[in-house]
């Protein structure tokens, strides 16, 4: 049994990571913020003693060191950040949580001897793709601070994996999403807001001609090539896409919703967002060669998680 701290993990993707680590049968030290993590993510294993919790500010190192010192993790996957839009609002705050926090992180990791560092990067690095399926050799085009503090994050990862033997493995994901993910993400503006106005029966808006595309990947599978990642001592210091290598349309996003609930969207259009890619659509072969990873969750599927918790009233 091995202990694993995870930055984030009152959020979508590092509560997948919670459980999918306890499960295994391991100790986890929840760290965050609650700056967009949900309690109800993470209090069943906190209650039943699965999992623990330390309430930091990762762009603190003292309180990093604090949560290291006490724990002493074997592991650390790290996927706390601040979003696309906070990051446009906040930019010194998007600065001292994506890069100041995960400098803290890694520098951590070195001073506590940790196995090894899973964390979230972003298909943002690779901006408008000029081919696809996006590979990981695709170059950088990212014209967001978002996506800059990615790439930063990348470089810091590669400097202190060099020079100070910090083993780590980062992830590209693409769109991520879950029923765990707050209202404010940006990519609920085009699934899971939608799912609640045409619920409610208010107006949705459809961004320029509907035709962009999204690689949609439920969280719990994005957490999965996290765990595989963690325990794989093969692979370390690389970086890989997360997606499932197919597109879904706005307008197609919009038909399933309509269908799964029986009802019709009223539609406003809108010219196309600026911050929407055109396409995101990964190549997955390297992940699926080197760490076995296979999505599992289809967008159907996905949607229908979605709408069974919305019904629910869990959301
Ligand atoms: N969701 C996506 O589509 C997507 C796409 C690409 C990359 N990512 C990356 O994946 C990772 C996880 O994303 P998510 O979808 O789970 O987002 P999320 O917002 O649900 O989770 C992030 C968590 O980090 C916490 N946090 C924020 N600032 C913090 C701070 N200063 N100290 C401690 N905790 C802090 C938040 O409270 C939240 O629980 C992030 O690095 C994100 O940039 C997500």
């Amino acid at each position: 049994m091995s202990k694993i701290l995870i930055t984030g993990g009152a959020g979508n993707i590092g509560s997948f990571i919670a459980d999918q680590c306890i499960e295994l049968g391991h100790e986890v030290i929840i760290a965050d913020n609650f700056y967009n993590g949900k309690f109800r993510n993470i209090s069943g294993h906190l209650d039943s003693g699965k999992a623990q919790l330390e309430t930091i500010d990762i762009a603190s190192y003292e309180m990093v060191k604090y949560a290291f010192d006490k724990h002493k993790p074997d592991y650390v996957s790290h996927q706390a950040s601040l979003m696309i839009l906070d990051s446009n609002k906040f930019p010194h705050k998007a600065i001292d949580t994506n890069i100041t926090g995960t400098f803290n992180i890694i520098q951590a990791c070195h001073e506590f001897g940790i196995k090894k560092l899973t964390y979230g990067s972003s298909a943002s690095v690779y901006g408008n793709p000029r081919f696809i399926p996006v590979t990981e050799d695709h170059p950088f085009d990212n014209q967001t601070l978002y996506g800059a503090t990615k790439i930063a994050k990348e470089a810091l990862m590669n400097s202190w994996a060099f020079s100070h033997g910090v083993p780590f493995v980062g992830f590209r994901y693409f769109n991520i999403y879950s029923e765990r993910q707050g209202l404010g993400a940006f990519y609920t503006q085009v699934f899971q807001k939608w799912i609640h106005a045409i619920h409610n029966d208010e107006e949705i808006v459809m961004y320029g001609d509907g035709e962009q595309t999204l690689d949609l990947v439920h969280s719990s599978d994005a957490a999965r090539a996290n765990v595989l990642a963690m325990f794989n001592d093969e692979v370390r210091n690389e970086h890989f896409n997360v997606g499932t290598g197919k597109e879904t349309s706005l307008k197609e996003i919009l038909a399933m919703i309509e269908k799964m609930l029986g009802r019709k969207a009223k539609v406003r259009h809108v010219d196309s967002d600026p911050h929407l890619v055109k396409r995101r659509c990964s190549s997955i072969d390297k992940i699926r060669k080197r760490l076995g990873f296979e999505p599992v969750i289809t967008v159907e599927e996905g949607t229908r998680r979605y709408i069974d918790h919305l019904m629910k009233g869990k959301i």
